[in-house]
């Protein structure tokens, strides 16, 4: 698998960093480059007793052998990149390209004061849509402007593809989830962008032709922030009656939460074209799975489970996640593949 996608099933907040994390620290990738639409997403990973929620640079650093990198078709707030810098001390191993476009102030606040964006939408804030409606109208700033990035500006998709003709693994870290893409989500209701697979290889140039996997991830229920259709969605008691009660990572938004929607997790399958599936926070709805680190530990009916998506999908279920630690994972991958 040297080039393998990962992306989000849902509707973002699968637990995509803590996939990332884990295949990095066991994989040990030569690259890592950070694909989807910019500093909305919020990817949390627990590492050596911190939790860090990291919205530019890909979670993977916590494996220090790997070259990070942002493609061209991320958007950058310069200041949360920098106080990430900082926080994870990657520096000397971070490459943004170019080409990305910059989130400006006058971004954010007409995404802040916008009352279709802020109220109907419901976004995140974070200056993503109108900065992108700037690259557009071709009136953005591009990172080569910007003096505060010049320490690590790079070609993303030249260093991807010297790694690839190396042989080299790179791992390309999607954001976002399938039901928030602009072109095949539930519009108006999405972000400002597409979020499958193929626009996630665009991201950091990478052609169709170059990719080997797309593993997609899916939480064993779904979670939304923001408005919108979401068809499996339970009323809030019932999700705190099962112990389900989540915050958004960059807003502090509570989530709606719902039951696992095979319908979408289908269509999401067949657009991102999923060679393997990841299932996390399997504990949370099957406690007695909560941890376990093999097939044989997961109770019967999360077994059902899993076996269930397997079936419907038809993509196998390769990792499957227990608990927030490294340990609590399920790698089933050399049995599967
Ligand atoms: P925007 O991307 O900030 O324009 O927000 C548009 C919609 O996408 C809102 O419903 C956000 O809550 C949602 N959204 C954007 N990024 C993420 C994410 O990373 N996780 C979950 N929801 C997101
Ligand atoms: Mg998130």
């Amino acid at each position: 698998m040297p080039c393998t996608i990962v992306a989000g099933g849902f509707w973002g907040d699968e637990g995509k960093g803590k996939i990332m994390a884990y295949l990095s620290l066991h994989d040990k990738p030569k690259v890592i480059a950070r694909a989807g639409v910019g500093p909305n997403a919020g990817h949390t990973v627990h590492f050596k007793g911190k939790k860090f929620g990291l919205r530019q640079i890909p979670c993977g650093f916590v494996y220090d052998g790997a070259r990070m990198l942002i493609g061209p078709g991320v958007l950058i707030n310069p200041e949360v990149l920098l106080k990430e810098v900082s926080e994870t001390g990657v520096g000397d191993r971070l490459g943004v390209d170019r080409r990305c476009a910059i989130i400006e102030r006058r971004h954010i606040e007409e995404d802040r004061t916008s009352a279709h964006l802020k109220e109907k939408i419901g976004t995140t804030g974070t200056g993503c849509g109108p900065a992108n409606v700037a690259r557009v109208n071709r009136t953005a700033k591009l990172a080569g402007e910007a003096p505060e990035l010049k320490p690590f500006l790079a070609d993303v998709p030249l260093e991807v593809d010297e790694a690839l003709r190396r042989g080299d693994l790179v791992f390309i870290e999607g954001s976002q989830g399938f039901g928030l893409s602009l072109i095949h989500g539930t519009y108006p209701y999405v972000t400002s962008k597409d979020t499958s697979a193929s626009t996630l290889a665009a991201d950091v140039g990478v052609g169709p032709t170059k990719i080997d996997d797309v593993l997609l991830v899916f939480k064993a229920y779904v979670s939304r922030v923001g408005g919108g259709p979401f068809p499996t969605e339970m009323p809030p008691e019932e999700a705190q009656k099962l112990g389900i009660i989540e915050y958004g990572t960059v807003t502090g938004r509570r989530r709606r939460i719902g039951s696992f929607d095979f319908e979408l997790a289908k269509r999401s399958a067949m657009i991102n074209g999923a060679t393997q599936v990841a299932l996390t926070c399997l504990d949370r709805l099957f406690k007695e799975a909560s941890g376990a680190s093999s097939w044989g530990q997961l109770p019967r009916k999360a077994q059902a489970f899993v076996e269930r998506v397997e079936r419907e999908l038809g993509v196998p279920v390769t990792i499957i996640s227990t608990g927030i630690e490294f340990a609590h994972i399920i790698d089933l991958r050399a049995e599967k593949l």
